[in-house]
């Protein structure tokens, strides 16, 4: 029989993003998270057709907008033909199910885009895990909420009777199971993921964690840094999977360099949850590269949401790895020279990963900081003793060795002081 290929057709969708006069936001950072949420639809394979921002004075609980919005946007809708309104806010189930019923198109919220997207772009098994559980919690948190809500009706009203009741409770039950299972199965890849973790805090290899807003950068200067090639697209949370490479620098020292999932304003609560374990890597890490578009013009709220989610990650003061600033793009700031430059000091660094520049400069950097625990040394090994010869190549960045008296290495070393101790045993 032949297979028929059935090609599935984008989705028609429009973004709205609700202005909500009380919010922090002003009317700039306003236009631009609409752009950002745009730039969420459209990594989500849908043809946007429409956008629209729509001001908020006072939300009604039962359709988050006013209806004059709702009519409005129901008529773009049967206008433009549209499959889907992707509403940049989270809503209630009851919200949502409103929003559809007046606008007669599928409405998902902000949390539901963010679930959609980072579940096409998980790529490892513990990433898909992941997002599966994330999900299902999010389906689980709006079963339970919309069951209150029924119960409140059926108190109220006594129209909805035993039958729904129990298909939500046994719906609750479904879900409940399959968190079970996922939550073992992640448990389990996690376990072996954090057994490797402390295999290579065994070998003494440092970690170097990259983190940033998304699109920042991360995954170019990854593959710049690493020549890996990992997948790096102009599309937001191109990356889910902490991404590990070993990064041997010219001192011969090797260090392994994770890349991490982009960070984004308004992370679903789920997410932040769900993803905490992938952020593992950068909890454990000894510096962090926070590496930061410094061509986007919202880059300054990009390195709050970026600071503020490593806070939450019980990152900050004495918990905190160093952390080096790496401000890229630069290839797209014209005045690089005058108003970048200005900033530069030890921790920060302009580069382009896209061309190149800045990134001796970057390794400079990073070679600095794992020096700063180094001490000289000289050491004298009997040639007969191999093991330790070897050992010295190994770990000590190692400045001369001589052959003295025909059976001794004299060693100049410079030597990282936590490996003071092998000497002296
Ligand atoms: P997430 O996976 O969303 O967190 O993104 P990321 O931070 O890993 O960004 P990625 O490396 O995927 O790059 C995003 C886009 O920016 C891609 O189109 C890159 O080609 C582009 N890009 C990265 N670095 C530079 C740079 O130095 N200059 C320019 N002009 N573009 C860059």
């Amino acid at each position: 029989m032949d297979m028929i290929e059935t090609v599935e057709e984008p989705a028609w969708a429009m973004a709205i993003h609700p202005r909500i006069t009380d919010a922090r936001w002003g009317e700039h950072a306003s236009a631009s998270r609409l752009h950002e949420f745009e730039q969420l639809v459209l990594s989500c394979d849908c043809l946007l057709k429409a956008s629209k921002e729509v001001s908020i004075r006072k939300i009604i609980p039962a359709t988050l907008m006013g209806s004059g919005h709702l009519e409005s946007i129901a008529e773009i809708v049967k206008e433009e033909e549209l499959d889907v309104i992707f509403v940049d806010h989270n809503l209630s189930p009851v919200q949502q199910k409103n929003i559809e019923t007046a606008c007669n198109a599928k409405v998902v919220d902000r949390t539901g885009l963010i679930l959609e997207i980072f579940g096409a772009r998980a790529r490892t098994r513990e990433g898909v895990l992941q997002v599966q559980l994330a999900s299902l919690n999010y389906q689980l948190g709006r079963l339970v909420h919309s069951w209150t809500h029924l119960e409140r009706q059926r108190g109220g009203h006594g129209f909805l009777g035993g039958p729904g009741e129990r298909q939500i409770e046994l719906d609750r039950r479904m879900i409940r199971d399959s968190i079970k299972k996922l939550a073992a199965e992640l448990a389990l890849v996690q376990r072996m993921r954090s057994t490797q973790r402390v295999g290579r805090q065994r070998h003494d290899i440092p970690t170097i964690a990259l983190v940033g807003y998304t699109n920042a950068g991360k995954s170019t200067l990854f593959n710049r840094l690493t020549k890996a090639d990992v997948y790096a697209a102009d599309q937001l949370f191109a990356t889910l999977d902490p991404t590990l490479r070993k990064l041997e620098l010219s001192s011969h020292q090797s260090l392994m360099l994770s890349d991490t999932v982009g960070f984004v304003q308004d992370l679903p609560h789920e997410l932040i949850n769900a993803f905490r374990a992938t952020l593992e890597e950068v909890t454990e890490a000894d510096l962090i590269l926070h590496v930061r578009d410094i061509s986007d013009a919202e880059s300054p709220m990009q390195k709050t949401v970026v600071e503020d989610t490593l806070r939450h990650l019980g990152l900050d003061g004495d918990h905190c790895p160093p952390i080096i600033e790496i401000l890229n793009k630069v290839d797209q700031v014209p005045d690089v020279q005058s108003h970048i430059l200005d900033g530069i000091d030890g921790s920060r660094v302009a580069v382009s990963a896209l061309t190149g520049q800045g990134l001796s400069e970057l390794t400079q950097l990073i070679q600095t900081w794992m020096q700063q625990g180094d001490v000289s040394c000289c050491m004298k090994v009997h040639i007969s003793d191999g093991k330790t010869i070897a050992w010295c190549h190994q770990y000590a960045h190692v400045h001369s060795e001589n052959l003295v008296d025909d059976e001794w290495m004299h060693f100049e070393l410079l030597l990282d002081k936590k490996y003071l101790h092998h000497l002296s045993a």
